[in-house]
């Protein structure tokens, strides 16, 4: 059968994924001058996926995530693109960005006090999203919320709805708050090291959960992390970041299969196994450079087993691989130890 040749598609037709973040950027203005806190980042995310962010402190993570939801401080100053499901976020007036914030992007931050007013009863705060967002009644609310709330497993959940923030342990608090940024069904869920203030079982449940609500409304997940360990088993792509800038950038399974970056295997070398003694953590020794006054070059130079001279003064625009794929470093691919 002859095959039928592709036609190609018009130019501002191409399918676009639920979420496209290009050449991401943010500065902020300090009184010592410009901080470069997040310095060229894309990536994309569809439908139903988990994107992991990874990389150290201060790395850029948070700030990256905030420019796309308009939360950045006035001294902030923000560059590139930003397509959610088609419409620009960046520069959005904030009543339409607070609208989508609210509905269709939900957030849920490391301590969930930030997000849960300690003054006001569990029942009321999920209630008033809905009230506001949905335009429900109150009972409706009230039971809407009640069924959020048993999905993330709150036992007991119709007498606890009406107890406050501080009556709850760590763990149920961020199942709340976990309940609350899913309220309205949002198609896109940013959890900034949402379980970092948890002890490991607890941890592990909360991941769970996460998982299992993501499948059953099909919600993207922005998942940010400091711990590679965690976004290997629930991401299906993982953004590494370092010094503000995007290190690598890959499928999960590609990129632990083959790691292409130096920051990368460094990380890798730092993730405790289970199957060895281990006496001390491996870090990678060193420390982060200053976003004040970043080297012409590569931030990662000073810490980098293969770094070359040049690396020190320039540093290669992206390379893009197969699947999406990118990788930004001056070393070549097969070269990295
Ligand atoms: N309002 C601000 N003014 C100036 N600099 C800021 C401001 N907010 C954040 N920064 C700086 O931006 C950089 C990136 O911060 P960000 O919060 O994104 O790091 P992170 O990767 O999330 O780290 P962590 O893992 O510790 O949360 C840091 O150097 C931080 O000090
Ligand atoms: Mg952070």
């Amino acid at each position: 059968m002859p095959s039928t040749p592709k036609t190609a598609e018009p130019a501002g037709t191409r399918s676009m994924a639920m979420l496209e973040v290009n050449n991401l950027k943010v500065d902020f203005d300090t009184p010592d001058g410009t901080l470069q806190a997040v310095r060229g980042l894309s990536y994309s995310l569809e439908a139903g996926q988990t994107l992991g962010i990874v990389g150290e402190s201060g790395a850029g993570k948070s700030q990256g995530v905030f420019a796309l939801m308009g939360l950045l401080p006035d001294n902030a100053r923000v560059s590139g693109e930003v397509i959610f499901e088609g419409e620009p976020l960046l520069n959005l007036p904030e009543k339409q960005l607070n609208r989508i914030r609210a509905a269709r992007i939900g957030m849920i931050f490391q301590d969930p006090m930030t997000s849960l007013n300690p003054f006001m009863k569990v029942s009321d705060q999920l209630t008033e999203v809905l009230v506001q967002h949905k335009g429900i009644s109150r009972k409706q609310a009230l039971q809407e919320s009640l069924q959020m709330l048993d999905a993330v497993r709150i036992p007991e959940a119709r007498n606890r709805i009406h107890r406050y923030p501080h009556e709850f342990s760590g763990g149920m608090r961020q199942r709340v708050m976990i309940a609350m940024s899913l309220l309205c069904r949002p198609q896109l869920l940013i959890a900034d090291e949402p379980t970092t203030a948890l002890d490991v079982t607890v941890q592990a449940q909360v991941m769970g959960l996460l998982r299992e609500l993501q499948q059953e409304f099909n919600t993207a997940i922005i998942l940010i992390t400091h711990d590679l360990g965690v976004v290997a088993g629930s991401c299906d792509q993982i953004l590494v970041m370092y010094g503000g800038q995007m290190m690598e950038y890959a499928a999960t399974r590609d990129l632990f299969r083959d790691p292409t970056h130096p920051y990368t295997k460094g990380l890798m070398g730092a993730i405790p196994r289970i199957d060895e003694q281990i006496d001390e953590l491996v870090t990678i020794p060193g420390n982060p450079p200053n976003l004040m006054n970043l080297p012409p070059g590569c931030p990662f130079c000073d810490r980098c087993p293969n770094a070359e001279p040049r690396c020190y003064h320039e540093l290669d625009p992206p390379e893009h691989f197969e699947q999406g794929r990118i990788r930004v470093c001056n070393v070549p691919r097969e070269a990295i130890r």
